[in-house]
């Protein structure tokens, strides 16, 4: 993720200071491929420069909560990938620091961005009336095999909960924005298919490639899911499911989403993300074709490409950025348009329900009032 939002902010203007390696050489290696100025040595070094404002957090999962709040301690605005942190005492606790620290804190739940996400947020406030149900799904075959390893398997470096807390909380976080519903309560049934892995000695990089050349193994127990299958039911009435794998073959990116409500239904696949389908009872459905002219301001607002050319993957990030960076210029006071911390800390306790409901087999509700 690194490569990816330092792309992403050149994008936008914003001039990327330096990057931080996991080693002195990696470091130096990553500043000279992005054509950066500085590799730093250390946390320490970054949070000591006086020309950086803000850190972008992209590291594995475990370290979240300790570098987002060092780096509040030491005036930087943050952007931290998702999941916000381990569990909600960390997520807790962040929120608390970032709204005494009147910084920027965002979560970087990037998919919202996708122009026609935002065109169907302001379809279900605008047309769509009362919604039924939602439902969908976001699986991806990357971690199929059980020789495919990376450290989003260990409770320990990603959380307790994984296939759910990676992808499901993108899926769920791009709902309840597009919707406006809140989810009440939650049931779930989440599976290790895998009970042990065969590690591939040395290195591993996510959606690594997987030959096969003398590589050597060696067994590791997971305590992770591959699969979770989520009820879900909303505040006001409205109910959906979701479910999520790393494990369907050949589905390599598929986050998918169906709304149904009394004015029509809605539909859409991420990996044809400039295509809305709107879904009509009593006349022929539409294809909308991402196109700025034909979508409300809020939604062409981020879309930077006249209709017929496609905006993707990247772009979300750069759409994001740009929210949280407009926040910024603006002295941190307004409206912020980007995933918060309060976001994060959200998602971070719907992955807590599921875990719950899942071991006791119940219906576990949300307790929202922290
Ligand atoms: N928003 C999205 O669409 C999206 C997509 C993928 C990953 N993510 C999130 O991004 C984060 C990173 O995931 P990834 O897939 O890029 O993982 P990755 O393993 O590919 O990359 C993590 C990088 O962090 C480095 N690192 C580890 N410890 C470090 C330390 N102490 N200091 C500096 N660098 C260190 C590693 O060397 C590695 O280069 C995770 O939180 C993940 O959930 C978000």
């Amino acid at each position: 993720m690194g490569p990816t939002h330092a792309e992403a902010l050149a994008r936008i203007g914003i001039v990327v200071r330096g990057i931080l390696g996991s080693s002195a050489e990696k470091s130096e290696r990553a500043r000279a491929a992005l054509g950066l100025e500085k590799a730093y040595s250390s946390y320490d070094d970054v949070l000591a420069d006086p020309a950086v404002d803000a850190v972008h957090l992209c590291v594995p999962n475990v370290l979240h909560f300790d570098y987002a709040k060092r780096a509040l301690a030491a005036g930087k605005h943050v952007m931290c990938e998702k999941p916000l942190a381990m569990n909600t005492l960390e997520t807790q606790e962040l929120v608390t620091l970032a709204r005494a620290s009147k910084l920027a804190a965002g979560v970087c739940y990037n998919l919202r961005y996708y122009p026609l996400n935002l065109q169907a947020r302001a379809l279900c406030s605008e047309k769509l009336g009362r919604i039924f149900h939602v439902n969908g799904c976001y699986v991806q075959d990357w971690l199929l095999h059980d020789t495919d390893y990376n450290w989003r398997l260990n409770a320990s470096e990603s959380g307790a909960l994984r296939a759910v807390a990676d992808i499901g909380t993108h899926w769920m976080d791009m709902l309840t924005g597009i919707t406006g519903l809140e989810v009440e309560a939650v049931f779930a049934d989440l599976k290790t298919f895998y009970e042990t892995r065969r590690k591939p000695v040395g290195n591993t990089t996510t959606f690594g490639r997987t030959d096969d050349h003398g590589q050597t193994y060696e067994d590791v127990p997971i305590d992770t899911e591959d699969y979770g299958a989520v009820m879900l039911r909303f505040k006001g009435g409205a109910t959906g499911s979701l479910h999520v794998s790393q494990m369907v073959a050949g589905r390599k990116n598929a986050l998918r989403y169906e709304i149904a409500a009394a004015n029509g239904a809605l539909a859409w696949d991420g990996e044809q993300p400039n295509e809305l389908w709107l879904g009509h009872r009593d006349k022929p459905n539409e294809l909308l074709l991402k196109d700025p002219s034909l979508m409300a301001n809020s939604a062409a607002t981020y879309a930077s490409y006249p209709g017929g050319h496609s905006e993707g993957y990247p772009d979300t990030f750069k759409q994001c950025f740009r929210a949280f960076y407009d926040y910024i210029a603006a002295g941190c006071t307004g409206d912020a348009h980007f995933p918060s911390f309060e976001d994060g800390h959200k998602q971070v306790m719907l992955c807590e329900v599921i875990l719950e409901s899942s071991q006791t087999e119940k219906w576990i509700r949300l307790e929202t009032n922290s």
